[in-house]
């Protein structure tokens, strides 16, 4: 699949320029600056539930010329739908080139409103450009008053009946139901949310969802209808509230509380780990709609105690069913047993459509891996049953199921107990994950570049579920905050994180203890407080990645003391400069490197990074201070790791890699530990990683920025053990969790995101699209394609939160064709490589701009162009750009 899509991408490049293609301006006849578009408030497009008072803006800028900037907006925010004026806030025009991370001025919001925004932009003319469209917010429920209703249990189905003298003008449902809900209104499904809320620790926090509910209300009899699961809270609690507002604004409140209405529903069983068992025969149709004559069993709800959390804000996309597979083949490897195929490792679960008798239990069982004989080989997921059972109605017609409380991560579903001979298409593979956007592409002219980036992405995004999890299949899919520190860098490029790990740097804070330590997964279940520093460090590194990639300032003034108060537990912990301690270390490596090296080398790190905050937050003796136990960790790092004697930091890739990646190597050791590991990894391992999570994640940075990105290239198009072409060759649709092949009951998932932290290195190097070292958000770029070896094209894109970003690039004998976009507000540092080119000449859009060593033609956008140490460098504004190197 990803084969032929490369292909034709490939193809697409070099007849008709694709980046240029795909981002060009539809309507070429506008000039000027064009109306700001994708509007978000915190992040989300026009989300319900906003629950901060002063949420921030976001938009993005389009201009028909290059080099172009925003130097001033102004915004309206209105309660009125048309937003003409705005009685909550008028900005009036500001002055600023940011179009994102702007903080509301307005009057306070009051909870539970709809508000309407609209802005428009000045460009570097000070010409103002269109209004963009009015996009709206919701807040939520601001104050806990807010909330009146009472938690209360339910044996599985939950109803409350009520009569609206009129159909309302607004209404809006606020839900959290633990473990998961599925929430109906009048005979409905309200929303595609699944798996919902998202996971936290219940005694720190709960969310809610919000949902607007005005059309599901009529005048009359209206039922609301509850299924709760048990999920990680492993029990059934309901807090809900609805706000029903009349023509006249009168405000109606339904609330659960004690004279709703429970029954035990169709389902027998549910268990993230074990699967759902459902028992269609004691479905109660109507149970959610008004006059459902209430059979024998039903009840009232009685109050549970809480789960002692607060309530938030479900600021983040929730998990939904993202996609639906038709299986490639069905076998019959036994009698009565089928074997579905989806060809993809995933997560999620399958739909069944079956027609049988009464009672008929059909079971589905899930599995990763088949054996030699054609059966699901369930080993690898240890203790997790993975096995749902569907008992048919049975009334002739045709039933279509799926489950609702459970998970599995599987690319094999085992069928037994069916009614006749399955087809084909009696079973789908759901795909269910964090509904996070796609924000990246990336593809190359060598396959397995391209094969390795469907192993990341779906390895990745099949690990989003609502929280990042190391798997999704055996009985773990925790929140371990190693597997999660490593991908961080990675996810952001592939998808939009953004709210994903506000929510998760958040739940992060909420296991914070009172001596600052955390712990290695969050929530926190497994694993150890406090973390292994090599875990820990998600903490700071996502924060800061955040920062990195969303310029998000407030994330860090707000978990700045925070975050201090972690690096100051983990110096409370470290002796002499040393942080020893050490559980994981740099885990699943093949060849060790001392767990006491990598810790120390998070505790530099987490210092610097927060050294890095202060100073961004104007903290600046705090970040002198910072920078002063940096400096301390670093001696004595250098002091206890470096061996005089074999002139290296150890005999391991990894320790070699960690002190060059972060300059912990002073001049005296760089040389040597560089020397150590280049010698390990082209003749001792021929090209091969032995790298574990740590190493792996830092080590091709390392070979790029000393000039080895061809070695880079050597190892990721290895297929021999070890390798991801091992991987590849051997199978596999997702990433494993080791290098090792392995099928059985050991520890080795087939589906773990985390060795696919170098999909970050195949934008940066291979695409080359870099934010620079003094700049976030991708205001500053600097593009440097890594043109290696027999790699003809490379192209990637990325969805950044300033706008569209590209570089593609493609090389024959005697040229170099670069395309590069770049969005308004923003410059970049384009590299052209000359190689061996002599009389170089270079055109944009075939016009000559550099010949003869000197500028030709300037041209809007391009401020200069130099050749320098092998490059070609030209510096440019905003804007589509594309050049060709030719020379002889
Ligand atoms: C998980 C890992 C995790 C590790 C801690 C494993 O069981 O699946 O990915 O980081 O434990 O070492």
């Amino acid at each position: 699949m990803s084969a032929i899509s490369a292909v034709v991408m490939l193809a697409l490049f070099l007849t008709s320029s694709p980046l240029l293609a795909q981002t060009s301006l539809s309507a070429a006849s506008l000039k000027g600056a064009l109306a700001p578009y994708d509007l978000r408030v915190e992040y989300l497009t026009n989300p319900l539930g906003v629950d901060t008072p002063q949420p921030r803006f976001f938009w993005k800028n389009r201009h028909s010329e290059r080099g172009q900037s925003q130097t001033a907006f102004e915004l309206i925010v209105s309660s009125s739908p048309s937003a003409d004026t705005g009685d909550l806030w008028e900005s009036g025009k500001m002055s600023g080139d940011s179009s994102i991370q702007i903080v509301y001025g307005g009057k306070p919001l009051a909870s539970n409103r709809t508000y309407y925004w609209k802005l428009r932009i000045y460009d570097s003319e000070d010409k103002a450009s269109p209004w963009s469209e009015v996009a709206r917010f919701d807040t939520g429920l601001l104050s806990p008053s807010d909330w009146k209703g009472q938690w209360i249990g339910s044996d599985g189905l939950l109803r409350r009946e009520f009569t609206l003298p009129e159909e309302p003008r607004r209404a809006r449902a606020y839900i959290a139901g633990l473990g998961y809900y599925e929430l109906h209104l009048n005979g409905r499904r309200v929303g595609n949310h699944v798996l919902d809320p998202g996971w936290t620790d219940y005694k720190k926090r709960v969310l809610y969802a919000t949902y607007d509910v005005t059309r599901l209300l009529r005048q009359g009899k209206n039922v609301i209808g509850v299924m709760l699961g048990q999920g990680w809270y492993k029990s059934r609690a309901l807090m809900f509230e609805l706000y029903i507002e009349d023509a006249s604004g009168k405000v109606t409140e339904i609330h659960s509380d004690t004279s709703w209405q429970t029954a035990p529903g169709p389902i027998l069983e549910d268990s993230i780990y074990n699967g759902e068992t459902y028992d269609a025969r004691l479905e109660q149709p109507g149970w959610d709609r008004p006059d459902f004559a209430a059979a024998a069993g039903w009840h009232q709800a009685s109050a549970v105690e809480a789960p002692g959390g607060v309530l938030s804000s479900q600021m983040m996309p929730a998990i939904q069913v993202i996609e639906t597979i038709v299986p490639l083949t069905m076998t019959n490897p036994a009698p009565g047993v089928y074997v579905f195929d989806l060809g993809q490792n995933l997560s999620g679960w399958a739909q069944l459509r079956v027609s049988g008798p009464a009672g008929t239990d059909i079971r589905l069982r899930f599995s990763e891996l088949l054996y030699d004989n054609g059966l699901i080989n369930q080993e690898n997921l240890r203790s997790a049953r993975a096995e749902d059972h569907y008992i048919l109605r049975g009334d002739g017609a045709t039933e279509v199921w799926e489950p609702r409380f459970t998970y599995h991560g599987f690319r094999y579903i085992e069928v037994t107990g069916f009614p006749g001979t399955p087809r084909l298409d009696s079973l789908r593979g759901r795909v269910v994950h964090t509904a996070v956007s796609p924000a990246g592409n990336f593809s190359a002219s060598t396959q397995i570049l391209n094969d390795i980036q469907h192993l990341i992405l779906w390895g990745q995004k099949t690990n989003l579920h609502s929280i990042p999890t190391d798997c999704c299949q055996r009985d773990e899919r925790m929140g371990w905050m190693g597997d999660a520190q490593v991908t961080a860098e990675e996810a952001m490029m592939n998808y939009d994180m953004a709210a994903f790990y506000t929510n998760f740097l958040r739940n992060i804070r909420d296991e914070q203890a009172a001596d600052g330590s955390i712990t290695d997964t969050v929530p926190h279940i497994w694993g150890q407080r406090p973390a292994d520093p090599a875990w820990g460090t998600a903490y700071p590194l996502i924060a800061w990645y955040m920062y990195q990639n969303y310029g998000d300032r407030r994330l860090i003034e707000d978990y700045y003391d925070s975050l201090k108060k972690y690096v100051e537990f983990l110096r409370s912990k470290a002796e002499n400069g040393l942080l020893k301690y050490s559980y994981y270390g740099d885990w699943v490596a093949i060849e060790k490197c001392p767990g006491s090296l990598v810790s120390t080398f998070y505790y530099y790190y987490d210092t610097k990074v927060l050294a890095d905050m202060a100073r961004l937050i104007n903290k600046t003796a705090e970040a002198q201070a910072y920078d002063k136990l940096a400096g301390d960790i670093k001696a004595a790092f250098n002091r206890e790791f470096f061996d005089p004697k074999t002139r290296s930091y150890g005999p391991t890739q990894t320790a070699n890699a960690l002190p060059l990646f972060i300059g912990l190597a002073t001049d005296k050791e760089r040389g040597p530990a560089w020397s150590e590991l280049f010698n390990d990894l082209v003749y001792e391992h021929d090209s091969h990683l032995t790298t574990g999570i740590i190493g792996t994640k830092y080590i091709l940075d390392v070979l790029t920025s000393t000039g080895n990105s061809d070695l880079a290239y050597d190892i990721l198009t290895r297929t021999d053990f070890p390798s991801y072409g091992y991987m590849l060759k051997n199978g596999a649709t997702t990433l494993w969790e080791i290098w090792q092949k392995r099928e059985g009951p050991s520890m080795n998932s087939h589906n773990h995101p985390m060795l696919g932290s170098i999909g970050a290195w195949f934008y940066r190097a291979l695409a080359g699209i870099n934010i620079a070292p003094d700049s976030a958000a991708y205001k500053k770029l600097v593009i440097k394609p890594q043109m290696v070896r027999d790699l003809t094209h490379a192209s990637g894109s990325l969805s950044t939160i300033n706008g569209e970003v590209g570089c593609a690039w493609s090389k024959g004998d005697c040229h170099v064709k670069l395309e590069a976009v770049i969005p308004v507000g923003s410059e970049a540092l384009i590299y052209i490589p000359v190689f061996k080119l002599r009389n170089l000449q270079l055109t944009e859009g075939g016009t000559v701009v550099f010949a003869d060593s000197q500028l030709k033609t300037s041209l809007p956008g391009i401020k200069s162009i130099e050749a320098k140490g092998g490059n070609l460098i030209i510096q440019v504004g905003s804007g589509r750009y594309a050049f060709k190197l030719t020379g002889e």
